[in-house]
């Protein structure tokens, strides 16, 4: 199998514009895996990019030690089906300097539901910022977006359907890839000390415990229950509309259940995220 090839400059890409791309920072698990392999089944040239991109992390959060395995990536995505990886410096990214990276406006589901954005006011800023430049010197035609990250997925979306700029690129979501356990994969599990992994199953084991409700309060109650059993500190565990992630007002549009926790342990926290359908009926 030929290796993908690594561009470091956008200069190249232009010969594989309208492509398929699957955007990443890297440290690849077999939730990217997918997400490139559902990227080769359209058929097009597969591009990936690998930039940890310090705009959407914070004061205090772990861009310094976020996990870094860029050889391994490059063997893991060419089995996967990438035909090109782009990993840029970050003066290719930011070449006025990260403090000057030019800011991006918002649509109202980065700023509005007290999810994400409540947590990491920073957050959606700097991955729009992100993508809307990678866009700019990708150039594809579908881009792919785990589902794991529910409200990054409605943000990359109201970005793109909003934006003259991203006109013709089409937001393909790829489902969320589960460890045995159930745990979903991130790249931040690798935080996790084995004594602890099982507490981690808290939010899976949350959704699978509302899977026969219906009423959005009670499967609130019972989510932040499981979780709290698990010695999990919840930050919110809500249902909400799928796409606007407001409050469940209308019947009969898609619900989700959104939950994000953090899981402390002797030394350390990870922040865990998880999501699942919650049909809202009228
Ligand atoms: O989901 C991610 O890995 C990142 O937020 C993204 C979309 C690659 C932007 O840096």
């Amino acid at each position: 199998m030929k290796r993908a090839e690594i561009f470091e400059s956008p200069d190249r890409l232009s010969a594989f514009a309208g492509g398929i791309f699957v955007p990443t920072m890297g440290a690849l698990h077999e939730g990217h895996l997918s997400l490139i392999r559902l990227a080769r089944s359209f058929g097009g040239p597969v591009i990936t990019s690998i930039f940890v991109n310090p705009t959407q992390f914070g004061p205090g959060e772990d861009f310094d030690r976020y996990p870094r395995s860029m050889d391994v990536d490059v063997e893991l995505a060419t089995e996967a089906g990438t035909d090109v990886i782009y990993a840029p410096p970050t003066t290719t990214v930011y070449p006025d300097g990260v403090d000057q990276a030019p800011s991006v406006p918002l649509p109202p589901v980065a700023t509005d539901p007290g999810l994400e954005d409540a947590g990491r006011p920073h957050f959606f800023a700097g991955v729009c910022g992100v993508v809307g430049r990678l866009f700019e010197q990708v150039r594809p035609s579908i881009a792919i977006f785990g589902e794991k990250d529910w409200q990054q997925l409605q943000v990359i979306r109201a970005m793109v359907a909003h934006d003259p700029r991203f006109e013709g690129i089409e937001i393909r979501p790829g489902p969320i890839v589960r460890d045995p356990d159930g745990v979903a994969m991130s790249s931040r599990n690798a935080y996790i000390p084995d004594g602890a992994r099982h507490r981690a199953r808290g939010l899976v084991a949350a959704l699978e415990a509302i899977r026969s409700t219906r009423d959005a309060g009670d499967a609130e109650a019972t989510m932040r229950a499981v979780l709290e059993a698990h010695a999990l500190d919840v930050e919110y565990a809500v249902i909400r509309d799928a796409e606007t992630l407001g409050p469940p007002s209308e019947p009969d549009r898609p619900g989700r259940a959104i939950i994000t926790a953090r899981l402390d342990f002797d030394g350390g926290s990870v922040r865990l995220l998880d999501n699942g359908p919650f049909p809202l009926v009228g």
